[in-house]
């Protein structure tokens, strides 16, 4: 398993642009086996995440050619309704395909994702919903049959919790479904708009993607379509994160500003100046970071849970004690003992984290426990003095492109590790 190695204490300097959003384009891919034709898909980022999407998609007889950010996926002659048990557990977004895979063969064959590293994340609004559109479940041995006895038939489907996922799954079913569905409390984050934006693009007609209340007016099939997918939010965030807390000064090119809204403050109040534009955003960090008022974490647009492990390494380096609650996930504090080693002195109780800010945290061996705790710890890595190792990477190519980098270009030390295995492979 790789490593990244980092020689801490430079403060980030600099521009970079982001990578194409990977929550906005996991469901596209999948939304894409829905489409009649071809849909090619620019903006898409080198991630694990996206290999697994596309591995999925090519199991299920799809074409699909790479060429750097963007990708073909040629779906005319689709060849299979069902997603194996290994590849379902690559990604546990791979419970998006649902929705795509029912909608076109009106069967679909899957198993239960299964808790993962930041929580339980069962499935039961996204079962739910597909049922309330006609489709039937039988379950044995973990694994998930449906079938639809005559057509997905549209309806009312009112969420008891704003889930982006089973929002996804619901607008995928239903856009070939007979008639017309209406999703009351469906999630609000960009992500759901970028999806629709991109369906519509293939003929649907979704009205109203990012308010609570979207509208589904089924069609008979979709078409071939080219779509660029938006940048993303959550690794703009952490790299502004990641520059408060080394003290520099950044600037990340090409995002929409409106998608950070939540983080914008909780950065001015630790003592950052921010200027911004339409695309995009520069962030100067003070010597010391202050404290922050009380961040809870709720869904969009409220103060994302996904920037929440970055945060918290920031935090650790503030003038003063934070608190945040943690309301989405129920496990996403495992970066925390890490950190803990690094120095930082922070209480978990429950879904709430006491950060105990210290004036420097210093280099140490650590796991990445998650995608967005492995961040966590790069950041924590670049603003403590000496040396840090972290193991466990693959955590953070699920969801980051090639993070060593953009750091590196805006000034950090920090490389990339192979492991002994995977040398010896290419040698
Ligand atoms: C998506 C994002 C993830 C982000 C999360 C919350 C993608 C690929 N992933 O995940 O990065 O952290 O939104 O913003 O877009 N839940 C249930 N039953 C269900 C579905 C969800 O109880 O059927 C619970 C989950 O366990 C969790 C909460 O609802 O506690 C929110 O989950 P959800 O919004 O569905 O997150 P994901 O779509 O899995």
């Amino acid at each position: 398993m790789d490593s990244f190695v980092i020689n801490g204490g430079k403060k980030l300097t600099g521009e970079i642009q982001i990578h194409g959003s990977k929550n906005s384009v996991l469901p596209i891919l999948a939304a894409s086996f829905l489409v009649n034709g071809k849909s090619v898909i620019h903006n898409c980022p080198l991630l694990s995440d996206v290999d697994a999407a596309l591995k999925i998609l090519t199991h299920l007889g799809c074409k699909v050619e790479r060429d750097g950010h963007t990708v073909a996926i040629d779906s005319e002659n689709v060849t299979s309704s069902e997603i194996p048990d290994s590849l379902m557990r690559e990604m546990r977004s791979s419970v998006i395909f649902l929705g795509a895979i029912l909608g076109r063969t009106g069967e679909a064959k899957l198993s239960t994702p299964g808790g993962c590293e930041i929580g339980l994340r069962p499935i039961d609004m996204h079962i739910s919903a597909i049922k309330q559109l006609g489709a039937e479940l039988s379950e044995e041995h973990g694994r998930l049959e449906f079938k639809v006895p005559d057509k997905l038939k549209g309806a009312k489907i009112t969420l008891p919790f704003p889930s982006v996922g089973a929002t996804e799954n619901i607008i995928i079913a239903s856009c070939v479904a007979q008639g017309a569905t209406i999703i009351s409390n469906a999630a609000r984050e960009p992500e759901i708009a970028d999806l629709a934006d991109y369906l519509n693009s293939c003929g649907a007609k979704i009205h109203s993607a990012g308010d609570s209340t979207i509208v589904i007016e089924g069609v008979k099939q979709l078409h071939s379509t080219n779509h660029t997918v938006i940048p993303d939010r959550i690794a703009a965030s952490t790299y502004l994160i990641a520059a408060a807390a080394t003290g520099g000064k950044v600037c990340i090119k090409d995002i929409i500003p409106a998608h950070i809204g939540a983080l914008i403050p909780v950065l001015k109040q630790s003592g950052c100046e921010i200027t911004e534009s339409n695309r995009w955003v520069c962030l100067s960090a003070p010597k010391r970071l202050n404290r922050v008022s009380i961040i809870r974490t709720m869904p969009y647009p409220g103060f994302p849970t996904d920037a929440q492990a970055p945060l918290t390494a920031m935090l650790s380096l503030a003038d003063g004690t934070s608190v945040i609650i943690e309301n989405i996930f129920e496990c996403r504090y495992k970066h925390v003992s890490e950190l803990i080693r690094l120095g930082a002195k922070i209480s978990v109780e429950g879904r709430t984290a006491v950060i105990e800010g210290v004036p420097k945290l210093t280099g140490a061996s650590v796991v990445a426990p998650d995608l967005r705790g492995g961040f966590a710890l790069i950041i924590a890595g670049l603003a403590a003095v000496g040396e840090t190792v972290i193991t466990g990477i693959e955590h953070i190519d699920r969801g980051y492109e090639k993070p060593e980098v953009f750091l590196s270009q805006l000034g950090a030390d920090i490389k990339r590790k192979e492991s002994y295995a995977e040398q010896r492979q290419q040698e």
